[in-house]
């Protein structure tokens, strides 16, 4: 397995994370908690040490679950969890924090994120608050998700004696608005980019068109699964194709690939099962050649002004 230190930090963590939404057995068809259970234990065997959740996912089911599976290897795992957007005043931000380390089943979190911004809660005293848990021990670094760069700027100025590790931002190989500006920024500040829905919440696994979904599925409001994105995307998956049957990886591989290919990008794809979970850590300990990134970015060219992707 390789690892890549979390920001500037010395924390070394698994260049591919295991992503916990799922986990939390809510929105994202059917999930048993065994089988979650198996694909988080697996990948520890497999050397993974990062696990990323939230206490809005499945109302806090996903960190029990993750506080049940690592109780007995819990300083070998970095945890990262978040406070949502409407948990950020401090008083709701202390009790979202006890709340996520009770389930959890620890008494530190690794790296405490801010789900979302929130524009109605002063910042200045989010931070503050964020600072004042690391003082005491209870979060070791602090993170963000979904800040824009002004934001995230913000937001930094106001810790005195650290600095953010990351921001947790939407980021695959057919989503790529972050390149513009934020993973300059980002890349430049030496500030890790943790890539949420690196499969495009599996649409790049060949599975989903918007009529299978069902109505309770969290893709069924993704833009990007509907019909006309599809036939389009099927063009770019072709090439996707042609490389998996050079290389012998499969496409979902090829795709998580592509993202640690970029040196301070870390992919944390969501997985229900071992399976999953198996197939998304083999996408590491190779790289696509310069030959075929080329080939994969020039189909992309084509067809990225038609997509509609939000
Ligand atoms: N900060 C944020 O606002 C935010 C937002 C979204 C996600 N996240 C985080 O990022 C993680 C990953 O993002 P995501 O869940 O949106 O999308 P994703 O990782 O792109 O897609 C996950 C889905 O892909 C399918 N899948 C995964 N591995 C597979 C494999 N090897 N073979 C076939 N299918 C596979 C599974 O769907 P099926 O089995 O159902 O087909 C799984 O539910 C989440 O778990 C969460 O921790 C954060």
């Amino acid at each position: 397995m390789e690892y890549r230190n979390l920001g500037k930090s010395d924390l070394k963590v698994s260049v591919i994370g295991l992503g916990a939404w799922q986990a939390g057995a809510k929105g994202w068809g059917k999930i048993v908690d065994s089988d979650v259970k198996s694909a988080i234990l697996t990948s520890i065997e497999m050397g993974l040490n990062f696990i990323d959740t939230a206490e809005v996912y499945g109302d806090g089911h996903s960190e029990s679950v993750i506080g049940e599976v690592i109780k007995d290897n819990r300083d070998d795992i970095v945890i990262a969890t978040k406070a949502s957007g409407n948990h950020l005043k401090p008083e709701y931000l202390e009790r979202a924090l006890e709340g996520s380390l009770k389930r959890l089943n620890t008494n530190y979190i690794d790296l405490y994120q801010l789900h979302w911004p929130d524009i109605y809660t002063s910042l200045k005293e989010t931070m503050k608050t964020l600072e004042r848990m690391a003082n005491n021990g209870k979060i070791r670094y602090i993170g963000l998700s979904n800040f824009s760069v002004c934001q995230i700027e913000e937001a930094r100025s106001y810790l005195s004696n650290m600095d953010i590790v990351s921001n947790q931002v939407r980021y695959n190989i057919l989503q790529r608005e972050i390149e513009e500006e934020m993973l300059p920024y980002l890349t430049k500040e030496k500030i890790s980019v943790i890539a949420y829905s690196p499969l495009a919440q599996g649409l790049l696994t060949f599975k989903y068109d918007h009529a299978n979904l069902e109505a309770s599925d969290v893709r069924k409001n993704n833009k990007l699964f509907t019909e006309p994105n599809i036939r389009m995307i099927a063009s770019f998956l072709s090439v996707l194709k042609d490389i998996s049957l050079e290389t012998g990886h499969s496409v979902v591989q090829l795709a998580l690939n592509w993202l640690i290919s970029r040196d301070n990008v870390i992919p944390i794809p969501g997985a229900k099962n071992r399976d999953q979970a198996t197939i998304n850590l083999q996408s590491n300990g190779w790289r696509l050649s310069q030959e075929q990134i080329k080939r994969i970015e020039d189909k992309y060219q084509e067809i990225k002004d038609k997509l509609d992707t939000f």
